[in-house]
């Protein structure tokens, strides 16, 4: 395996290439030096201080030859979560601390995905991924440093990835995001091919998809609250982790309510997508008659996405699978759509 290191001090990548040269063949730079031009790189890992305005500036420099390499580790300091949400941001693929173990950086450089995931897949995916992934990891930087959410931002990654979706279908982008990216950032481009690809089966008119692109990108931003040791968790959440994931609907509206770009349908999406037809979901515990047609589709690929997830500690569920739990969920999610809904569950 190729592993590019990119440092922003020497000892850095010295420490980094003790640990990496048994397993692997290694080139190396420094930031600023940085051009990433090299053509076989299968892994970049990128250890520099994220609180840097010069790191960063020097990182986006190469942001387009970064996102042609497949897997892009980024090495922060954990504690901090703008310098996780900020690896994101600027195309992190997974984020370790600062100290890794040897055997922790191997596991993310040599991470074997299912090999129904691993197909070779369209750069133009690749790339709206990373595009979106870096916007949605933007607008959770802005949640949580109190500043601007840059809505256009938003709406031109979500209509780059509706137009992948249409061009190369879903399980392409499916296979593209589950490969390549992880937690809430997977779950949030998914929801969003997902919602489209509902849309588009459903004939809706381009605009009505953007509102459903729209919507699907903001749903989960309340997330940017939670601690990432609760969000990444992977067994059962005990009552007050609950407690405090099941807030996230209400924190993203309370993130969006007052930016004037965006709808209230949006809004009313982003703070409902959690609601069940008989009044059995969160925060408001809505009856059908109050949710409209728009959060229930997202609700639907919601669900479907979370089960399909690609998650390090435990196997993939089949589509089909996941469908049948959408079908037994009978009384909570609306029966035409759930029927509606089959072809891109199963088929596209
Ligand atoms: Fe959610
Ligand atoms: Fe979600």
């Amino acid at each position: 395996m190729n592993v590019h290191l990119v440092g922003d001090d020497a000892a850095k990548l010295s420490l980094l290439r003790g640990m990496l040269a048994e397993r692997c063949s290694l080139t190396s730079e420094l930031i600023g030096d940085a051009d990433v031009s090299g053509r076989d790189i299968d892994a970049v890992v990128v250890a520099a201080d994220l609180r840097d305005v010069d790191n960063i500036t020097a990182l986006k420099e190469v942001s387009d030859r970064l996102a042609r390499i497949p897997r892009r580790i980024f090495l922060t300091d954990h504690k901090s979560r703008l310098s996780t949400v900020q690896a994101y941001a600027l195309g992190a693929t997974s984020v370790l601390s600062s100290t890794p173990s040897r055997n922790q950086l191997l596991g993310k450089l040599l991470d074997a995905r299912p090999s129904s995931l691993s197909k070779s897949i369209a750069l133009d995916d690749r790339q709206a991924a990373f595009a979106g992934a870096s916007c949605i990891a933007s607008m959770f930087a802005a949640v949580l440093g109190d500043t601007e959410i840059d809505v256009d931002e938003t709406r031109r990654a979500g209509k780059r990835i509706a137009e992948c979706v249409a061009e190369n279908g879903l399980s392409d982008w499916l296979a593209t995001v589950r490969r390549h990216h992880e937690g809430t950032y997977q779950h949030c481009l998914l929801v969003t091919g997902i919602t489209v690809d509902f849309g588009l089966s459903l004939g809706v008119h381009s605009s009505d998809l953007e509102r459903l692109y729209v919507a699907a990108m903001f749903h989960d931003i309340g997330k940017a609250r939670i601690p990432l040791a609760i969000l990444d968790k992977p067994g059962r959440l005990d009552t007050k982790e609950r407690t405090l994931v099941e807030a996230h609907p209400v924190a993203g509206y309370e993130a969006l309510k007052n930016n004037a770009a965006i709808t209230a349908e949006v809004l009313g999406a982003v703070r409902h997508h959690h609601e069940f037809l008989d009044g059995s979901g969160y925060p408001d515990g809505l009856m059908a008659d109050r949710i409209p047609d728009l959060t229930r589709i997202l609700t639907i690929s919601d669900i479907f996405s979370a089960l399909i997830e690609y998650r390090s500690y435990k196997p993939v569920m089949a589509r089909d699978r996941a469908y049948a739990i959408l079908q037994s969920m009978e009384g909570k999610l609306e029966k035409p759509l759930i029927g509606a809904f089959r072809d891109v569950a199963l088929i596209r």
